[in-house]
Order: structure tokens, then C-alpha cells, then sequence
């Protein structure tokens, strides 16, 4: 594994001037920040040694390295999903290259269905804690003592300053951000209205299908993380509705440029 995201730092290294500061990873249908950034490249994943290759709709499979609000810059356009067969190694070998490649922080977005019977589709979300019921983790097996702990603690996953910067410049622009415990689950059938109340018990406000590997991973090479989900959709036990994929894009892609807009402030707003 440590030769193999050598090969893709090595690769992406040799065709950029400096190093990104942070790592963007879009979720479905939240592509629109990109068109902010003052692109230096722009390269498929199918290009980069050992990366994944995206295979859903509403993803692009390209990594852009440039600079936003001043701040050098890499996002991922599309990700990888446990529910697309991917393994957590692979889904999560994109943020291990990116820390190597000098990402010290991790903004990800992310669509998500609302269990907070107050939120509304098209809310944003700033994650203040996850739960992880994806049944599985992306640190299983041998730990890499050279990328990070055996057991890395998870008693603050969520930069503080980060949600605190976030919340102050969401209300600046006048943005609503609610604020929230994030289920991550496998996927990809939706949740049934059982499934649903127990996640509610459990204390969560949104549930998705990606992200907690990317997150822990994450954590276990000491990127300072801020997670915002657009609440597409919304799921009440009692009275649940179907869900559609051309719903959530819809819902993602009318929240898209409020959320683009707030991490370019946030972004901006770093030291
Ligand atoms: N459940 C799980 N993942 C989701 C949902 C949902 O209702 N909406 C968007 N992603």
C-alpha cells in the first residue's frame, strides 16, 4: 500500500508547481465549486497510478489542483462508494494521497437524508459527529505505522475551529446552517422506515452512503476535517415518501452554489 500511494504522489508531484494545503472531496451533484478554482491541472482518475475509477451517475472522475480564495487547492470530482463494490482501501486511497501529496485539511460534501423532522431538502448540514454503520472500517488489517496510530482516537473528528468558522461565515452570507450527527451507511438500498426510526434513536440527524471511511482515514493521517451535508431529501418514519437519485441530484444541485460559496469562505478565512 505504501509503494502504491507512492506511485500516484510520485506521478501527480512531478506534474504540479506547490503543494495543496487542502483536500476537497465533492459529493453527488455538488460539483459546482470547482468552477471556482483558478485550475493548474486537471487530470482523470484514470490517468493517476492505483486510483479508482468513479462508475455513477452525478460523478466525474477527475482530481483538480489549483487555487481557491487564495489557498492551494485539490478536489476530487467524484468518489468512491462501499455500495459500488469498492473496497475501504480504495475508497479511501485518494485522501491517503492527498495527505502525502502536503493536505493538512479535508472539506467534504456530501448528499444526505434528513431524520430531523424539522430540516427541509436543500438544508446544509455542518457535521458535528458521525456514526459509523457501514460494518465495516477502512483501518482493518495491519496498521501502516508510518501513515498513522493503530487506534486513532475519535473523541473530536470535526475541527472545532473549522464548524466555528463555518457557522460564522454561513451567517454572514445569510446561509442557515443547521448543525448535526451524521450516520454513514453502506448502502445502496435505501433505509427502510424501521431502519429509519432506529437511526433517529441512535441520535442521528442525516444519514448517507459515504464519506465515514474517507473520514476516519482521515483521522488516522491527522487531517483537521469539516463535513457539510446537503440535506436532500427527508425521511420520517411514520410517514415515509420514496426517494429517487433524480431527486437528490436535483435537491443537491439547487443547494450547490450556497454551499460552494460558503467553503470559499471558509477556505479564505484560514490562516
Ligand atoms: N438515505 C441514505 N443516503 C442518502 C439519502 C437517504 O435518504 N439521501 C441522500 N443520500
Amino acid at each position: 500500500m505504501e509503494d502504491r500511494i507512492r506511485e500516484a504522489v510520485d506521478f501527480l508531484s512531478s506534474k504540479i508547481t506547490s503543494s495543496p494545503v487542502i483536500g476537497i472531496i465533492l459529493g453527488t451533484g455538488l460539483g459546482g465549486i470547482t468552477e471556482k478554482i483558478e485550475m493548474e491541472l486537471r487530470v482523470p482518475y484514470e490517468e493517476i497510478p492505483h486510483f479508482p475509477v468513479s462508475t455513477i451517475e452525478g460523478h466525474r472522475g477527475t482530481l483538480v489542483f489549483g487555487a481557491l480564495a487564495g489557498k492551494k487547492v485539490v478536489a476530487m470530482e467524484g468518489r468512491f462508494h462501499l455500495y459500488e463494490g469498492y473496497t475501504p482501501e480504495e475508497v479511501t486511497f485518494p485522501v491517503r494521497v492527498m495527505s502525502k501529496l502536503g493536505v493538512r485539511y479535508l472539506f467534504i460534501s456530501s448528499a444526505a437524508g434528513g431524520l430531523d423532522p424539522e430540516f427541509t431538502p436543500g438544508d446544509l448540514m455542518v457535521v458535528m459527529d458521525h456514526i459509523n454503520f457501514t460494518w465495516t472500517n477502512p483501518l482493518i488489517g495491519p496498521n501502516l505505522d508510518a501513515l498513522g496510530p493503530r487506534f486513532p482516537d475519535m473523541s473530536e473528528v470535526y475541527d472545532r475551529d473549522l464548524i466555528n468558522t463555518a457557522k460564522k461565515e454561513a451567517a454572514n452570507i445569510e446561509i442557515s446552517l443547521k448543525e448535526g450527527v451524521y450516520a454513514g451507511v453502506l448502502g445502496p438500498s435505501l433505509e427502510t422506515p424501521a431502519e429509519t426510526r432506529f437511526l433517529r434513536m441512535a441520535g442521528a440527524d442525516a444519514v448517507g452512503m459515504s464519506t465515514v471511511s474517507e473520514v476516519i482515514v482521515g483521522v488516522h493521517c491527522e487531517l483537521k476535517i469539516l463535513l457539510i451535508v446537503v440535506i436532500t431529501n427527508v425521511n420520517i418514519p411514520d410517514a415515509m415518501e420514496k426517494t429517487s437519485l433524480e431527486e437528490v441530484i436535483a435537491a443537491a444541485g439547487k443547494a450547490s452554489p450556497g454551499l460552494s460559496l460558503l467553503w470559499e469562505r471558509v477556505i479564505g478565512a484560514l490562516p
